[in-house]
């Protein structure tokens, strides 16, 4: 995994370009309704979600298997914000708990094991009343059937990963310990899509 992320990086600049996504502008309006001022992103990337809510004053720390990553992402960020290098199955990185955590194209990304890991340990790292926002690659996603079947919902992509598709039961399956508050499918972007995926916000 590590690997694969690595080398994605180093041959795109930019992938998803600089904007965050669509999905990003809603949590940061959930995050400034709830008065949200610390938060945790697994799967840090380069930073573009990140930066939405770092500029809106939130205090910001992440998780990137990917150096790479990570170097690119210090361009946006000054030394207040932390980004642990390694994988979320080494959580948690610190003792830290944090207001709202948000997973953004991760979660799908992992076994059904680490998967159940990830939840658990972003659950453990809320502070009380604090909320955990996945989101997560949804089975109407049009990638869904491409490639070959390689376990229940999953396949292996034609760029190398293996793509876990969850379908509403699935969503509720994994997530019922954790007291869902909101989950809706959504359009990335919102306007001529391109992806669907599934919104999970949970509470502690
Ligand atoms: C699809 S990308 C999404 C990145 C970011 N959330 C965004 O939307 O810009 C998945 C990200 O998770 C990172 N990643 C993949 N597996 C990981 C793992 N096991 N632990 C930590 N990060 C991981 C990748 O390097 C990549 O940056």
């Amino acid at each position: 995994m590590s690997e694969f992320w690595e080398l994605t990086f180093s041959k795109n600049d930019k992938m998803w370009g600089d904007s965050p996504t669509d999905n990003a502008g809603n949590v940061l309006n959930l995050l400034k309704r709830k008065k949200i001022k610390s938060i945790l992103i697994p799967g840090f990337g380069y930073g573009r979600n990140a930066k939405v809510f770092y500029e809106n004053g939130i205090n910001v720390s992440g998780i990137e298997i990917s150096k790479t990553a990570i170097k690119r992402a210090r361009k946006y960020f000054k030394s207040d914000v932390t980004i642990h290098h390694g994988s979320v199955a080494d959580m948690p990185f610190d003792k830290n708990k944090f207001e709202a955590i948000y997973c953004y194209s991760l979660i799908h990304l992992l076994g059904k094991e680490e998967r159940n890991k990830l939840i658990k340990d972003c659950y453990s790292q809320l502070s009380f009343n604090g909320i955990m926002i996945f989101v997560a690659l949804s089975a109407s996603d049009k990638r869904f059937g491409i490639g070959e079947k390689v376990g229940q919902n999953t396949f292996y992509s034609p760029q190398g990963l293996n793509l876990y598709f969850y379908d509403e039961k699935s969503v509720k399956e994994e997530f019922e310990n954790y007291n869902i508050i909101d989950l809706k499918e959504i359009n990335e972007p919102e306007e001529n899509p391109s992806e669907k995926h599934w919104m999970i916000v949970c509470e502690k």
